[in-house]
């Protein structure tokens, strides 16, 4: 391998205004100068532009948004995903039965703040079964491909930082039950964060440039130049649903759901958990001038987030826990528009070198970092459809590490046990006080399910004094 002239990379960088990034060419070896060249050359610098110069609107000391104009925005319709609408359901579970649901994982985030060493995936949720985030999910696709009799196709979206260990996991489960070709790996890109103050690219490495995840909006780009649109497309999927890999409860593939999605011909169809508590750090779904879209959190001022309505709710309630349905169609054209997601930019702390090539780790946020957000999507749909979940009922997301009052280790599991003696009760069966159990993934799809199992009449008096998974298979 010949080594990469300086010429050529120095016009390269030269060119882009970045020639700082070679400071340290003169020291790397070989290898090192590939890496930093590789690197460079497959940067999309038109992209990078776009970054820096949001970044330049920005001021950088506080880094605010500007703010935003909400006047005339509220809440839109929400139905309930549990309306038992008999149309509803039976276009929900037409759809599964043709096998025209495809869905897609996304699982590229870093889990930062969970701080677990691996994919969050493979972090160990069950209450009782200590079964991961992926048994779990996977068990829910094998459990709807039992019922309906056909596949979901599921195209995973990983990262750099969770691409091998997700793909070493995979193979050593057995794909979890899955048929390996059901499933797609595509991972993620990843942009530059530029320095707060000049906007210059950061080294954090004398031959490698400091990158971030692009956000889960990657999935689009990402997943169309992995042929992942085209493959859904093959497999005769017309409504492709996504989901985050940080909540066991996630039901995107509820009948109700995707059956509200085809039957309101949406092509953006979403699910919300009423939210109650103002400081909830939850985006929420407005509707301004006919156009749905999400706030972030952050977005919304306190006062906004605080007002309520006459009858006590939030104005603004319609807390985003980011399980869409969008219809392939759409996916494709919003693929082929580069611009369709706009790039959003976080004030973070980023290692960077300095001029002797000594590694800084900053007390305070330096850099800009960039993604793109999914629900940026539901401004350019025709028509969205907004689902209302409870929280008990479909989200309990794991965000931080054992010990935090909320989205802990513990208050998953505390929400799996109640969603399990809640649905067991309902089916008859008493669980002991103080008794964990968990209903298996895998077997127990829905309340049908449990009712069998109760009428298979192997537990004695109906009730659970142990600690146990309840699967429904052993019973039949
Ligand atoms: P979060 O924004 O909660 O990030 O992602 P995270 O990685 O799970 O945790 P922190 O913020 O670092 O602590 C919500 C979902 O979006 C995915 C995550 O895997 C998770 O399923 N995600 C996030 C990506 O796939 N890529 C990203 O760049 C960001």
């Amino acid at each position: 391998m010949p080594t990469p002239s300086k010429t050529t990379i120095h016009e390269l960088a030269a060119s882009v205004n970045q020639l700082h990034l070679l400071a340290f060419w003169g020291q790397l070896d070989a290898a090192g100068r590939h890496r930093l060249e590789d690197q460079l050359r497959s940067f999309d610098w038109n992209q990078i532009a776009a970054c820096q110069q949001l970044a330049a609107s920005r001021q950088s000391t506080t880094a605010k948004a500007p703010p935003l104009d909400l006047s005339g925005a509220r809440t839109p319709p929400c139905h309930s995903l549990s309306s038992g609408d008999p149309a509803v359901i039976k276009a929900g579970r037409e759809a599964l039965a043709a096998g025209s649901v495809g869905a897609i994982l996304v699982a590229g985030g870093q889990g930062t703040r969970l701080g677990f060493d691996g994919p969050k995936g493979t972090f160990p949720i069950g209450p009782v079964s200590r079964a991961t985030l992926f048994e779990l999910l996977f068990g829910s696709l094998k459990a709807v491909e039992r019922r309906y009799g056909r596949w979901v196709p599921l195209a995973i979206m990983t990262s750099t930082a969770t691409d091998a260990a997700t793909r070493e996991f995979l193979n050593q489960h057995q794909y979890c039950g899955l048929d390996p070709k059901q499933v797609l790996l595509f991972r993620q890109g990843t942009l530059p964060a530029v320095d707060a103050v000049n906007g210059q690219l950061l080294l954090d490495a004398p031959d490698h440039v400091a990158v971030a995840p692009d956000g889960h909006g990657g999935m689009l780009a990402a997943l169309a130049a992995a042929g992942g649109l085209d493959w859904f497309a093959s497999q005769g999927v017309e409504t492709v649903v996504s989901f985050q890999v940080d909540n066991p409860l996630a039901r995107p593939l509820d009948p109700e759901f995707i059956g509200r999605h085809r039957l309101t011909a949406a092509t953006f169809s979403t699910q919300i958990v009423p939210k109650t508590d103002p400081t909830e750090r939850v985006g929420v779904v407005v509707e301004q001038n006919g156009i749905t879209r999400v706030v972030e959190y952050s977005d919304l001022p306190e006062i906004l987030a605080a007002e309520q309505l006459a009858d006590g709710q939030l104005r603004f309630h319609a807390g985003s826990i980011a399980i869409h349905a969008f219809d392939r169609s759409f996916l494709e054209q919003a693929a082929a528009n580069t611009d369709s997601l706009p790039l959003h930019l976080a004030h973070k702390k980023v290692p960077f070198l300095d001029a002797d090539g000594q590694l800084v780790e900053p007390a305070s946020p330096n850099a800009f970092k960039f993604e793109r957000f999914i629900f940026d999507l539901m401004p350019l749909a025709e028509r969205v459809s907004v689902v209302e979940v409870s929280a008990a009922e479909g989200f309990a997301p794991l965000k931080n590490p054992s010990g935090a009052v909320s989205d802990s280790p513990e208050t998953v599991h505390q929400a799996m046990v109640d969603y399990a003696r809640r649905h067991l009760a309902a089916a008859g069966i008493t669980v002991a006080d103080g008794i964990d159990v968990e209903l298996d993934a895998a077997t127990i799809l829905d309340d049908d399910d449990l009712r069998q199992f109760a009428a298979a009449g192997s537990l004695p008096g109906n009730r659970i004094d142990q600690p146990q998974v309840v699967r429904a298979g052993e019973h039949r």
